[in-house]
């Protein structure tokens, strides 16, 4: 008899991911699982424009133009991770609606303790690192008819069973994965129903309203906060300390130089050595 494969390899199937789910909206209009994709962002946003239900979920083995943000190239070799696209449509205004993102990093956050036990870091806004390599990113995409919002596109990658020597020799020293971190592989369909579980927990919190809740579990969680801090304003660089995240889920930061408080809403923020 031929060894069966271990679940941790395991193709990604519609049917076994129906079977893992516990929500009651995210994956449950349609689930798409794409051997080899451009961008699962990409798919998915083509399902909404053709009116795909909210909760609509693209996955994908491998993504050959994986997007990450600031335009930058999410890197998605097959078979080890999760390349996910979820469609939401909220029936909320565009700045709450941005808080998506925040609300996404913590239910992710919450989803790797659950399965792994592990605590990972959030770095603002949206990364999630462990032993300070990053092990996933967020790329919220928004779509406005008019002042509402039409859809949003939550598209997020999770570095499940990437070992160092699937990365490239410019990834090798700062990306991550829950088996870098933990010394054996996991189950992706597992860890992509405690995602989901968590998230939609976390979505529906914020169309409750619960915005300071989510924002305090997020300053809990932070590790950007009350750390040093650099970033490129107008091709300067800038130092200061982190000093909140806004009800905008922007980050506040008391410059060095001048001593004036600062609101970054974008970019790229880095965390310097104590
Ligand atoms: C980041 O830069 O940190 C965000 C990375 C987001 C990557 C995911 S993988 C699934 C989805 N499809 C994409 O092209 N990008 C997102």
């Amino acid at each position: 008899m031929r060894p069966q494969k271990p679940a941790d390899s395991a193709p990604l199937a519609k049917d076994t991911i129906q079977a893992a789910l516990r929500t009651d909206i995210l994956g449950r209009a349609l689930i798409e699982v794409h051997e080899s994709i451009g961008s699962t962002n990409q798919r998915a946003r083509s399902l909404a424009l053709g009116d795909a239900g909210e909760g609509t979920l693209v996955l994908a083995e491998r993504q050959t133009a994986g997007r990450g943000r600031l335009d930058r190239v999410w890197h998605s070799p097959p078979g080890l991770n999760l390349y996910l696209s979820l469609i939401l449509r909220p029936d909320l205004p565009p700045a709450r609606a941005a808080l998506l993102t925040l609300a996404a990093s913590l239910a992710l956050a919450s989803a790797v303790s659950d399965v792994t036990g592990l605590t990972p870091d959030i770095k603002w806004p949206n990364d999630l690192l462990l032993n300070g390599r990053k092990m996933s990113g967020i790329l919220s995409e928004m779509e406005l008819s008019g002042s509402n919002v039409a859809f949003v596109i939550l598209g997020v990658g999770i570095n499940v069973n990437l070992s160092l020597a699937d990365l490239p020799e410019d990834l090798a020293e700062t990306v991550g994965s829950l088996a870098i971190a933990s010394g054996r592989t996991w189950d992706r369909t597992e860890a992509l129903a405690a995602f989901l579980t968590r998230m939609e927990e976390y979505y529906l919190a914020l169309k409750a309203g619960r915005v300071e809740e989510i924002l305090q579990a997020y300053r809990a969680s932070c590790v950007t906060l009350n750390s040093r801090v650099e970033y490129i304003h107008k091709g300067v660089r800038i130092q200061g300390r982190a000093i909140d995240v806004n009800s905008a889920g922007e980050l506040v930061v008391r410059r060095a130089d001048n001593n004036q408080l600062v609101t970054i809403n974008a970019g790229d923020v880095s965390l310097m050595k104590k």
